[in-house]
């Protein structure tokens, strides 16, 4: 039986960078991503690298009982305005259901409570039905769709755009955090 306690949110390390290049160039999680060549190792240092020394984009890694099991990242955020741009995966293929959700749950606790923010925001390939459950699931509301806004392979796909209010958020968190853990393992 698992609690949530077993389950946590911690910043990458230089020791995770491997792991991390692996599922980021995975064709799964590649075809999740605007940009979907393969990363080389050198490139990847340089973008390691730069999360040192930048205070707008945070990288964490979720773990369940200490094991890893994919990424949560927060960017562009703006500390005026309160608001950052997620995005996120599950890089182990075989986690059971529900393991995205929550993380999902945990990226946004991370983003409201120690980041401080008022607005998450997330934007799905129109096509990316898990993506799009997730969101709805964790409680975003769509507020838009840009069409035709990324060339996938030969053609230009929709994107769909969702927040998140701090707000709304705090009100459901309860329910929410009943139908994740609820869920689980099924
Ligand atoms: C998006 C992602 C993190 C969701 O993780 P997950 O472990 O599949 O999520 P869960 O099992 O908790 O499911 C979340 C919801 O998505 C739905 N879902 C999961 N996989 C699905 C699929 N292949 N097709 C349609 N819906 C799916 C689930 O049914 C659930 O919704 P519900 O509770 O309303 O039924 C995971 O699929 C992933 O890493 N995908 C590749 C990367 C990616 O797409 N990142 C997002 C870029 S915007």
């Amino acid at each position: 039986m698992s609690g949530r306690s077993d389950y946590l949110l911690r910043a990458i390390s230089e020791e995770d960078l491997e792991m991390v290049l692996a599922w980021r160039n995975s064709d799964r999680v590649r075809a999740s991503s605007y940009s979907d060549h393969v990363i080389t190792p050198d490139e990847h240092m340089a973008w390691f690298d730069r999360l040192q020394n930048n205070s707008t984009d945070v990288f964490m890694i979720f773990e369940i009982r200490e094991t890893p099991f994919g990424v949560v990242q927060i960017n562009r955020i703006d500390k005026v305005n309160g608001t950052g741009h997620w995005g996120f995966y599950i890089g182990v293929e075989e986690a059971p259901r529900g393991t995205g959700s929550i993380m999902g749950l945990l990226g946004v606790e991370f983003a409201f409570i120690e980041l401080g923010l008022r607005k998450i925001v997330g934007e799905s390939f129109a096509f990316n039905q898990a993506s799009i459950r997730f969101h709805l699931k964790l409680g975003f509301v769509e507020e838009g769709r840009l069409r035709k806004h990324v060339l996938k392979g030969e053609k230009y796909e929709d994107i769909v755009v969702f927040g998140l209010l701090r707000s709304d958020w705090e009100r459901n968190r309860m329910e929410l955090e009943g139908s994740v853990f609820g869920s689980q393992g099924r």
